[in-house]
């Protein structure tokens, strides 16, 4: 499928946390031979370094001066994408319940979001991009050819987190994710900078009684959809 970069499109899904916004970005991205950028994994290496950093989340200086030594990349190794900073490898990290209780907070702080928008909008300028998010397809690209957005009941969403950690011997209870995932949906959606939101134009894909394949069939559907109309 991979052509010009004409052909190419931009693939937008916004959607509340672990709603399996990232795992259909993922297999879309792999159909399509497309890059595939999590931007939370972003949010999260921000707030990694700001806890270790003791960075004052009061203090407008003490943040700005800390984004400057920022460095996020993505690497794939054996199909898997890879989020490090500052040149170290800090995928697991980033999916701490530490990081994740701090992170709505630290995505919410205006300076924060301008820097890595900025980086988000770089990696899609030759298209050939699918990003998931919260603002993508209403703040960083706002002109995408499709954009989802993905939800799913909020205890459906907590017991597959709940079931993701204990897979990975993580020791959390299913309150602690339960409490987190709704704190989360609340922050982002009524913060005042790019609050979480569907875009007008989006598609809305509600996946608690779909398994990843259907949510991929469905979603994939509408991007072949979109694929024809832009190479008209
Ligand atoms: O997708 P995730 O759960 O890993 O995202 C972590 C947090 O980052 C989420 O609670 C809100 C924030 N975020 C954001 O504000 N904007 C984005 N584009 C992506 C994530």
């Amino acid at each position: 499928m991979q052509g010009k970069h004409s052909d190419r499109i931009i693939v937008a899904i916004d959607g509340h946390s672990s709603s399996g916004k990232s795992t259909l970005a993922k297999q879309l991205a792999k159909h399509l031979g497309y890059i595939f950028v999590d931007t939370g994994a972003m949010y999260r290496a921000v707030t990694l370094y700001f806890i270790e950093n003791r960075v004052d989340l009061t203090d407008q200086e003490d943040i700005q001066n800390a984004l400057d030594k920022i460095k996020i990349d993505f690497k794939n190794e054996n199909g898997r994408n890879l989020c490090y900073l500052n040149g170290q490898l800090v995928e697991d990290r980033i999916r701490s319940i530490e990081v994740s209780s701090l992170v709505s907070e630290v995505s919410a702080i205006s300076a924060v979001r301008k820097f890595l928008v900025a980086q988000q909008r770089l990696m899609g300028k030759n298209k050939g991009l699918v990003m998931d998010g919260r603002d993508i397809g209403t703040v960083v690209f706002p002109d995408a050819e499709v954009k989802f957005f993905v939800t799913a009941d909020r205890n459906i969403r907590a017991q597959r987190r709940y079931l993701e950690f204990k897979n990975k011997l993580r020791n959390v209870s299913y309150e602690e994710i339960f409490k987190n995932i709704i704190e989360r949906d609340l922050t982002d959606t009524q913060r005042s900078d790019s609050p979480l939101k569907k875009a007008e134009d989006a598609i809305l894909i509600d996946n608690s009684q779909l398994n990843q394949d259907e949510q991929f069939d469905l979603a994939l559907s509408y991007v072949k959809k979109a694929l024809e109309q832009s190479s008209k």
